[in-house]
């Protein structure tokens, strides 16, 4: 059957007479092209899905306000006035106020072209370096924002994309009162207008590291978190770091990728009073 279609096609290229040699070469020349364009096709979708982190289609996403490289709020002043806070105004959170503090968190700062060395091949490197330090630069840490109460940010869950400085949306559905649950009902991640989650793919580190990843991943989340107490204070926001909640359930309100560990919780919204006069 196969050898008939064969002998059919060579008849109509050559015209019915003998086949010629430069037919055979433009045929194979021809299922050559084809090949070639599709495995490029699947060799970048392979590249897509290699990380959690791939490159989103632009629709997707929620390009954030450019962040501030300056104030008047002093690093001294931030350090002297920065306090847990765990009660929140009423009032919705700015887009410009979570686009510096998710900057503060885990934005770029310089631009880096080449991966580490001992980069783990199964995550897409993003190409920059960050506000918060991180063993061997590899980031290991995931940032998520449960939104509630944020003017011109439909409720949900999303995650930063600090490439884009963007929010990737994960889920529409407002989680904040199940994470409330999660986190021994510890009732200011139900209050507060947002919830910044931080989650860690010890893979990234350990690919390197070995055992002693998870001391450096641990250490990273608190320079995050500091980073995010300090620039919450510098625009009179509140935030506290909270570590007592149950690991599953957090993983499963959130629906994080089985290699994605909840480490961090810090609810976000505006303080009810100057912490200046605290
Ligand atoms: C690792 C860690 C875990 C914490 N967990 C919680 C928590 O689950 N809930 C909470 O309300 N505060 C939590 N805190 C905040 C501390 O209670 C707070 O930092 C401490 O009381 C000192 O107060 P200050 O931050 O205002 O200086 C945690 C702090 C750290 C460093």
């Amino acid at each position: 059957m196969k050898s008939g279609v064969i002998v059919s096609l060579v008849k109509f290229g050559a015209g019915g007479k003998i086949f010629s040699g430069a037919w055979l070469f433009s045929l194979i020349c021809l299922l050559f092209t084809i090949l070639a364009m599709s495995s490029s096709g699947l060799c970048s979708l392979a590249a897509r899905s290699g990380g959690t982190q791939s490159v989103e289609p632009a629709a997707r996403l929620v390009p954030l306000p450019a962040p501030r490289y300056d104030s008047q709020f002093s690093v001294e002043k931030a350090l002297k006035t920065r306090q847990s806070v765990r009660e929140y105004r009423d009032a919705p959170l700015t887009l410009a106020e979570v686009s510096q503090v998710l900057w503060a968190a885990q934005g770029f700062t310089r631009e880096r072209k080449e991966p580490p060395s001992r980069w783990n091949p199964k995550y897409e490197w993003q190409g920059g370096l960050r506000t918060a330090p991180s063993a061997g630069a590899l980031y290991p840490m995931e940032i998520y924002l449960l939104a509630g109460k944020v003017d011109g940010l439909p409720g949900g869950l999303y995650q930063y994309l600090p490439k884009q400085h963007a929010l990737k949306k994960v889920t529409d559905a407002d989680k904040r009162k199940e994470l409330c649950q999660a986190a021994l009902n510890q009732p200011q991640v139900e209050k507060a207008p947002a919830v910044i989650v931080m989650a860690a793919v010890y893979e990234r580190t350990s690919y390197k590291y070995g055992e002693r990843a998870e001391r450096y991943v641990h250490m990273e989340a608190g320079s995050i978190a500091e980073n995010i107490y300090l620039q919450a204070t510098a625009l009179d926001l509140g935030t506290v770091l909270i570590g007592a909640f149950s690991d599953p359930e957090v993983k499963k309100v959130l629906a994080l990728p089985a290699d994605e560990f909840p480490l961090v919780i810090m609810p976000l919204g505006q303080s009810p009073a100057p912490l200046e006069k605290k």
